[in-house]
């Protein structure tokens, strides 16, 4: 029987990512940690395996002692985003006014989608890019158009212009789908990056949308740049979420925010939307961004240091897989295209996240290791697998000498 779960108060000042054993981690009942057997080390979908902040713990145990739990009301989770926005990333004319609360941040996407986009209009993603775009761009009637990441894997300007051409060309409407910071490799675009795609999207009519749901998850070296804040974005429109940093996934709540020049779209966003976020969901991410940045911190410094020893299990255990150092988020995109394998198994459609092929088949099948399989993030996906790191270092460390040895097996 496991031991109990250590409460959220007793971890201040602690790496978050220590404090749970595999075996607290199993009474979980998330997807995470329910969809494979329990021989499974499961590091694939974003999910971190830490307590509750207890900013947020708090907050969610005094609504839950009152009876708290009705319809939201008000804009303090904006508010608090606005704060957080000024603090961290100096985005200092955020405006409450140009925000509305929606129910996560993949439904803030189809309904901004719905407001300046069409039925058979195009969207733009670079791919390899989070597998649910192309599902729910897809069942939303819009096209994907693909514009691949450079071999560098930062956005390739060439390939994006070509991309809008298309875009342009296929319907009246297009929009860009920006992942910012990028899932699954981890960079984090720089401003003057920012710059050329507002300047792109300018010159061929496209109008942005820009998730920033990783945007607090930005590791030491890099800076994360507001996409809104960029000069050229006036008419774009962002959407996060307290969900990723503070690992709320559950508690349904986001927001929407609009450029300067976007306001009047979004005032056209239905009312109903707005039902859809839970009370629990906007008292929890406000908390967050309001009380919960000294946790956030001490979760990047423990992400900081599961960087660096990925870095040295793998040298140490696969040398041919190649890690691409994520300047953010906590997910590792590697290239395991000379392990051999991806031709092994047909590559099936973009966009499922739980579905299998390649490397990630194998790992799962002879490692007992769950990781994303690469070819579900569309072109440029297959052959490689996505590793959530969001982990404590032995679990992490179990994983990859559990994926070395298989490897090794399959080789002798
Ligand atoms: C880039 C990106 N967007 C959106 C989501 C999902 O957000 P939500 O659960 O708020 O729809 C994720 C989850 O991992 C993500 O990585």
């Amino acid at each position: 029987m496991a031991g109990p779960v250590p409460s959220a108060g007793a971890s201040a000042g602690r790496n978050p990512l220590t404090q749970l054993t595999l075996a607290d981690l199993r009474q979980r009942t998330s997807v995470k940690w329910r969809m494979h057997p329990p021989d499974v080390l499961p590091l694939w979908v974003a999910e971190m395996d830490v307590p509750l902040a207890p900013a947020v713990a708090d907050v969610l145990r005094r609504a839950v002692d009152l009876g708290d739990t009705g319809y939201p009301h008000g804009t303090a989770y904006a508010e608090a985003l606005g704060e957080f926005a000024a603090g961290r990333w100096g985005w200092h004319d955020f405006r409450v006014d140009h925000t509305t609360v929606v129910p996560d941040v993949m439904m803030g996407i189809v309904e901004v989608l719905r407001l300046v986009t069409d039925p058979g209009d195009a969207v733009v993603v670079c791919s390899p890019v989070y597998a649910p775009f192309y599902a729910f761009v897809s069942h939303a009637g819009r096209r994907m158009v693909e514009a691949p990441l450079g071999a560098d894997l930062r956005i390739d300007p060439a390939a994006l212009d070509d991309a809008f051409r298309r875009a342009r060309a296929a319907g009246r409407r297009p929009a860009f789908l920006l992942a910012n910071p990028h899932n699954p490799t981890g960079v984090v675009h720089r401003r003057d990056e920012l710059e050329t795609v507002a300047a792109l999207a300018d010159r061929h009519g496209v109008r942005v949308i820009s998730d920033e749901i990783h945007a607090p998850i930005v590791l030491a070296g890099a800076r994360f740049t507001p996409y809104l804040t960029v000069a050229g974005a006036e008419n774009a429109f962002a959407l996060t979420s307290a969900s990723k940093a503070w690992n709320l996934a559950g508690l349904k709540a986001a927001l929407a925010i609009a450029g300067p020049r976007a306001a009047a779209d979004l005032r056209r966003m239905p009312e109903e939307v707005s039902h859809g976020p839970s009370h629990l969901g906007v008292l929890a991410h406000t908390a967050a961004l309001r009380a919960g940045g000294p946790w956030l911190d001490l979760v990047l410094d423990g992400l900081d240091e599961n960087r660096t020893l990925l870095a040295t299990l793998l040298a140490k255990h696969l040398p041919s897989v190649t890690y691409h150092r994520p300047e953010g988020t906590y997910l590792a995109w590697l290239d395991c295209t000379a392990l051999g394998v991806a031709a092994e198994q047909p590559a099936g459609e973009p966009g499922v996240a739980s579905d299998l092929a390649g490397p990630a088949r194998m790992f799962l099948d002879r490692a007992r290791v769950a990781l994303s399989s690469g070819h579900v993030f569309g072109t440029g996906g297959a052959g490689f697998v996505r590793l959530n790191f969001a982990t404590a270092p032995e679990i992490l460390t179990e994983a990859v000498t559990r994926m070395g040895r298989a490897v090794e097996a399959s080789a002798g």
